[in-house]
């Protein structure tokens, strides 16, 4: 399904691009991949060669309606002319992807950021994948990705088999090592059972709802805590404090090196507020720290991490930070904002 480039669309976009945006894409088709689920492509308008991207990888697209969204790349990573994401119909959720289901994205040009990785695929032995519902989307990538030989399994949760997405892709890999268990027929993945079998040789990759994470998280570090875990959140975790909950915060002086201007973030305020009433159009999502849009680089101070994203070694790395939750160990932060 394609249809004509808006060039007018385009040279609007492009004006409208807040901080960030890197790229501007048109989309060339857009598809029922499950019930309520959607792939979108998107290309280059020229035709030119996409950035590279691992799996695990996503992209934050920028929606006629100015909501910004990040969505897991779910195509082959070896396909250099177009990305493709998969997207869940939530009716309950926050509008952007209601947006993107009913609205004839065909022919539009996006502006997209990214790609970009929380969620990379580390060399490893042996590979546990678990997924739920629309999480299996940068499951898919990794899968494809995975060099002939390897050793690998996935377990797949859904509500029932017809909302679950690339279900014959996957068993046309490996019908052997794929097992899908549509939950109104078969139940709720047996968690316990399919974390024990890891062992200090296997890495864990899971991703899906915040009940599936949490249940996977309390069952390696009862059954498997040699297994290395990998995994990623569409939603704040149930156990992680709010905000508020946090303890006393100090006031944080907060210098945006590029725009030149230093600001103050009192406690009863996140550091993302502060930095929007200076640069509104910075970038950000879910304001909870589990999407990683508000990313910023740190150019000196230390930051209090309280995100969802980043890994031990990168949190003592201290070289990024997402100011939507994360506050400072320092008196003073400078940004690259
Ligand atoms: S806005 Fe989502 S991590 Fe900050």
């Amino acid at each position: 399904m394609t249809s004509a480039i808006d060039t007018r669309e385009a040279s609007a976009a492009s004006e409208a691009s807040p901080l960030g945006t890197s790229l501007l894409l048109v989309v060339t088709d857009v598809r029922l991949a499950a019930e309520g689920v959607v792939t979108i492509t998107f290309v280059d308008p020229d035709g030119e060669q996409l950035p590279a991207w691992e799996p695990g990888a996503h992209l934050e697209i920028l929606l006629p309606s100015g909501l910004r969204r990040q969505y897991s790349l779910c195509g082959s990573a070896s396909d250099r002319h177009r990305y493709q994401v998969a997207v869940l119909k939530e009716t309950e959720g926050r509008g952007g992807s209601v947006e993107i289901h009913d609205t004839g994205l065909v022919g539009k040009i996006l502006p997209v950021d990214g790609p970009r990785n929380h969620f990379a695929l580390a060399p490893s032995r042996r590979y546990l994948f678990i997924a739920g519902g629309i999480g299996i989307t940068p499951i898919f990538a990794m899968i494809q990705a995975l060099p002939e030989g390897a050793d690998w399994e996935l377990h797949y949760g859904g509500r029932t088999a017809r909302s679950m997405a690339f279900v014959e892709e996957l068993r046309s890999i490996s019908s052997d090592r794929v097992h899908v268990v549509p939950q109104d027929a078969e139940g709720l993945l047996p968690i316990d059972a399919i974390v024990a079998a890891a062992d200090a040789d296997t890495a864990i990759y899971c991703c899906g709802p915040g009940p599936l994470l949490d249940a996977v998280q309390d069952a390696r570090a009862r059954l498997a805590p040699a297994a290395a875990f990998h995994f990623e959140r569409f939603a704040a975790s149930a156990t992680r404090p709010a905000a508020a909950d946090l303890g006393d915060d100090q006031t944080v002086e907060v210098v945006l090196a590029r725009t030149g201007v230093t600001l103050e973030a009192g406690p009863e305020r996140s550091l993302l507020d502060a930095i929007r009433d200076v640069v509104p159009a910075v970038p950000f999502s879910c304001t909870e720290g589990y999407c990683g849009s508000c990313e910023a680089r740190v150019l000196e101070g230390t930051p209090d991490h309280r995100d969802e994203i980043l890994t031990e070694a990168e949190r003592a790395a201290g070289d990024t930070m997402f100011p939507c939750v994360s506050r400072a160990l320092t008196r003073r932060l400078v940004l690259d904002i």
